[in-house]
């Protein structure tokens, strides 16, 4: 089989659909290079002293390992000097990260969440990257947390990377998902599925069942008539899978269908759900529709919510349609 590495597929694809400028190509090959030191640093594990806490807490509360942290260092270092971009923004960090004086200015800003399943690293199971790509507003000169505050229908990529059995890179950039597969000897990023659709049909389900007694009663609904099985209403047994990774339960449902699920519920009013709209919800709802399937967050669909805060959190439902649309619609319903 011909190999067809990321450069080849980034420079052809612009040769043919002028969809991906010089600019962006350069900046998901910085990114990709980005996940392949941080899958190395990952890949080490306890010989590489990465496992553990670091001891600090980030603007969300939570308390950061060290791989949170020295993932977070690696894509800014290697983002920074390239003058593809003009700020990045991260989970990690409270603030917006401008390109520093010294270095060119680019027309796209890049948010990411440099570690994502943080719980999982110190047990080995699979962990990712996400990442999405936004256009820097026209005449911005000095970029402030504002210009992040578009909606994740502007992305123009976005993208995430699991590190898992094997190191997989899956990005869109409006024109189809494709697949990736870090080949470990050679250092390389090589395509190994192209244009990934979801199944529209699932039997498959992903949420946090530990939280069931806090959910809104359309949760309730929607999960109790799965749980229900061959004789409830929904006439078919259903499988549960929670990695707790939400990369690694999002390639699932890439890959094979199924429903994820982060909802809001009765604990925390002010803070709906877990997971952050710009750097988690957004670059996954792009992928997941770029793969035919759907994103919302019960009411609207995720990639047309106006954010107003970098760091906000978003109810997340997404993947196989049939499934998004049932349980929107029994959020609708009341
Ligand atoms: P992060 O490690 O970036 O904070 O994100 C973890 C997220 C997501 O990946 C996962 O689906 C979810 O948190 C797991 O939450 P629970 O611990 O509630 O299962
Ligand atoms: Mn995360
Ligand atoms: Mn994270």
């Amino acid at each position: 089989m011909k190999r067809i590495s990321l450069t080849q597929y980034l420079v052809e694809e612009q040769r043919m659909h002028n969809s991906i400028p010089a600019e962006l190509r350069l900046l998901i090959e910085v990114v990709a290079r980005a996940c392949k030191t941080i899958s190395h640093a990952v890949g080490k594990g306890a010989l590489g002293d990465v496992l553990g806490s670091a001891g600090s807490e980030n603007i969300q509360g939570e308390v950061q390992k060290k791989l949170d942290i020295l993932s977070n260092e690696i894509l800014l270092e290697a983002n920074e000097w390239g003058g593809h971009l003009a700020a990045m923004a991260s989970e990690e960090m409270e603030s917006i990260h401008p390109i520093p004086h010294r270095y060119p200015m680019g027309e796209y800003m890049l948010l990411f969440d440099p570690l994502d399943g943080s719980s999982n690293i110190d047990v080995n199971v699979s962990i990712g990257t996400i990442f999405s790509v936004l256009k820097a507003p026209d005449g911005m000169v000095t970029p402030t947390e504002k210009d992040f505050l578009q909606p994740g229908s502007k992305q123009v990529a976005a993208g995430y990377a699991v590190y898992g059995p094997q190191t997989v890179l899956v990005f869109t950039t409006g024109d189809g998902v494709n697949c990736f597969t870090l080949d470990r000897e050679m250092g390389s990023w090589v395509l190994t599925q192209k244009n990934m659709r979801i199944p529209s049909e699932t039997k498959e389900f992903a949420i946090n069942a530990s939280n069931a007694r806090h959910w809104h009663p359309p949760v309730t609904r929607y999960v109790d008539e799965m749980l229900a099985g061959k004789t409830g209403p929904r006439g078919k047994d259903f499988n549960m899978r929670w990695i707790a990774s939400m990369v690694a339960d999002v390639h699932r449902i890439l890959n094979r269908g199924g429903i994820f699920m982060y909802p809001a519920d009765a604990r925390e009013p002010d803070m709906p759900g877990k997971l952050r709209l710009m750097y988690e919800a957004n670059p996954m709802a792009f992928i997941i529709e770029q793969a035919g399937g759907a994103a919302t967050n019960g009411q609207q669909r995720i990639m047309d919510i106006q954010p107003h805060k970098l760091h906000q959190r978003v109810p997340v439902f997404l993947g196989s349609s049939n499934e998004v649309e049932l349980v929107t619609a029994y959020h609708k319903a009341g």
